[in-house]
């Protein structure tokens, strides 16, 4: 197996290095790097943060988040990495501050070739300063300066608009890497490569043949330490609008007739664009898990929802009527993300036979089943068969999604990335969804922790002769 590995020089800049994002996720996948020997010999890791600290502090803040995402670590790799991390201390706010930063760049990498990646690990709110101070502490304009920014892009269309349009007044588009680390997971990406591969599954995948879209994304865990920022946005926006839609699209578009990102960007875009919402509230089920309330800096009169289902429908003539069933929640009885693609029945099938099924399971394991049914003496069964999703760790599938996306930046690979269109897609539904949610005044109903969620959701399904699939 080939493995990508770096060559050219580069400098990884970690805007809001202090944060959790830069600890959980981005520390441990350099340093996954680094146990892959992807890294080329020259390369510089700076952490900016307001907080005033030593290199040697941050090395130390680094290093400690390593050992507690790995067990067993390479103490001489991880010294040899340590000596090309160092640390900034300045406001994202002070254009001085960038200029200072600029230089130091400049003292690291004498080369103006060398690649620079900013790495946008802050909330929203700093988003513009930096992509201002950035783009006017630039000393030749065509620097190769990359910017990745993880969602949410604004909080709903016309900020996001305003965003992507501040953005463009200092950088092209083509400098900017879109990312939603759900399409960094192997499992997702199997998606893509499965379609691919197998006309089989095309051919079953076809609205004509489908009969309803099925995506549950279960967490067991709670909101912990996110109340401030989930308080403010919800399930919908924090699951739905970006992760969930993704998967979606990645599942009923057509398949791209190439592998290149443009192509995959239009075929995913023709699916979100024509996405609808049928205002009602027959369409809609919001919960709240009831320790919800009594989480750390959550008001006791919260409204937020925890807990979301909806029943949506892509107006295109080949999925017209297919319905699409999106449910996601916190706190619930197991963590498990899956989507099941139900066929339609011969005319001729009894109301009780079970439907042929596409399960893609996603997480916690990777694999695809499908279901079929048989007569074993007089008796109708239905069997699963079973395949991986995805070499589970072979090649660039044993990085982490932040590792492996990382890599994608300096290889120029868009694919699984997003583009601008996409975004304000995704968040045209979910202004649609949330407005109705506001006009009509909508609370969430609760429901026991640990559960499978509140009852109701069954009504979106049972509503068109239907119901979830849930292995219970
Ligand atoms: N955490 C996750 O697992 C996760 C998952 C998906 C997406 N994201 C997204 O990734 C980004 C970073 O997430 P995060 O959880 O790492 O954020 P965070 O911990 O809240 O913030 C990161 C750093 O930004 C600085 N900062 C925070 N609030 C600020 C403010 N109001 N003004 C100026 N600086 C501020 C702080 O550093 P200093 O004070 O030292 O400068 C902080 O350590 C966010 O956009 C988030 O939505 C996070």
């Amino acid at each position: 197996m080939n493995l990508f590995r770096i060559k050219k020089p580069f400098i990884l800049i970690i805007f809001g290095a202090s944060g959790d994002l830069a600890r959980i996720k981005l520390f441990p996948a350099i340093y996954e790097l680094a146990v892959q020997n992807r890294l080329p010999k020259n390369f510089y890791i700076v952490g900016f943060a307001r907080t005033e600290k030593s290199s040697k502090e941050f090395q130390k803040e680094f290093a400690d988040s390593i050992k507690k995402a790995h067990k067993d670590i390479n103490q001489n790799l991880l010294k040899n990495l340590l000596a090309h991390v160092s640390y900034f201390a300045g406001q994202y706010t002070e254009q001085a501050d960038f200029i200072k930063l600029r230089k130091y760049l400049n003292s690291l990498a004498k080369s103006n070739s060398t690649t620079k990646l900013a790495y946008f690990s802050v909330p929203p709110i700093i988003f513009k300063p930096i992509i201002k101070n950035l783009g006017e502490s630039r000393f030749l304009p065509n620097e190769d300066l990359r910017l990745i920014i993880e969602k949410p892009f604004g909080q709903d269309a016309q900020s996001a608009r305003d965003l992507f349009h501040f953005t463009a007044r200092y950088f092209n588009e083509n400098c900017i890497y879109l990312l939603d680390h759900y399409l960094g997971k192997s499992s997702v990406q199997s998606l893509l490569n499965l379609r691919h591969s197998n006309r089989l599954l095309n051919l079953m995948m076809k609205g004509p043949t489908v009969a309803n879209i099925q995506i549950t994304a279960f967490e067991k865990v709670g909101v912990e330490d996110r109340a401030g920022y989930f308080e403010q946005v919800g399930t919908i926006k924090d699951m739905v609008q970006s992760h969930l839609l993704q998967i979606l699209a990645l599942i009923a578009m057509s398949i791209p007739i190439t592998e290149n990102a443009d192509s995959l960007h239009r075929e995913k875009y023709a699916i979100l664009s024509a996405m609808k919402f049928i205002e009602s509230k027959k369409n809609i089920v919001l919960g709240q898990y009831k320790g919800y309330t009594k989480e750390k800096n959550v008001p006791k009169n919260s409204h937020a929802e925890t807990f979301a289902a909806l029943r949506l429908f892509i107006d295109r003539e080949t999925w017209y009527k297919t319905p699409i069933y999106i449910r996601t929640g916190k706190r619930l009885r197991e963590k498990h993300t899956f989507v099941v693609v139900e066929l339609k029945k011969f005319a001729f099938q009894g109301k009780d036979e079970e439907p042929n099924r596409l399960i893609f399971e996603l997480q916690p394991e990777e694999k695809l089943s499908i279901c079929l049914v048989n007569k074993i003496g007089n008796e109708t069964q239905s069997q699963e068969v079973t395949t991986k999703a995805s070499i589970a760790c072979s090649g660039d599938y044993c990085l982490p999604e932040h590792a492996l996306l990382l890599l994608d930046v300096i290889r120029e690979n868009r694919l699984h990335f997003l583009s601008f269109q996409e975004i304000i897609a995704t968040w045209e539904i979910v202004d649609t969804i949330s407005n109705f949610m506001k006009k009509n005044h909508m609370n969430p109903e609760k429901y026991a922790d640990d559960s499978l969620g509140p009852n109701s959701q069954n009504n979106l399904t049972e509503m068109d002769g239907f119901k979830w699939f849930d292995r219970h």
